[in-house]
């Protein structure tokens, strides 16, 4: 389930940081054993999840496409 816990921790940090007016995305798409080794971390952690954060620009918008959602249908299964 570790996987899942940084998933839930990660998303957490990430409602944190909006709280504090800032703004960040999650990064999923890195090479692990670089960032260990770029930022010294012990050998024993696998990180799963890179988040830069800061101010966003003035007037800074989301992608259009944020707002486009998937039907319910498409993406849970009611049994
Ligand atoms: C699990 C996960 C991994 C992501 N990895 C990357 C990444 O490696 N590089 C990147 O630029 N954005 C990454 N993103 C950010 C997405 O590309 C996107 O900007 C973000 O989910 C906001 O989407 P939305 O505008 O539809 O809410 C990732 C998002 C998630 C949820």
């Amino acid at each position: 389930m570790g996987a899942v816990d940084a998933a839930i921790v990660t998303t957490q940090m990430m409602l944190e940081t909006a709280n504090l007016g800032l703004g960040t995305t999650w990064v999923g798409h890195f090479d692990p054993e670089a960032v260990v080794r770029e930022f010294e971390l012990p050998e024993n952690i696998i990180p799963v999840a890179i988040l830069p954060i800061g101010y966003p620009a003035e007037g800074a918008e989301p992608n259009p496409r944020h707002f486009e959602r998937f039907e319910l249908k498409d993406t849970v299964n009611f049994i």
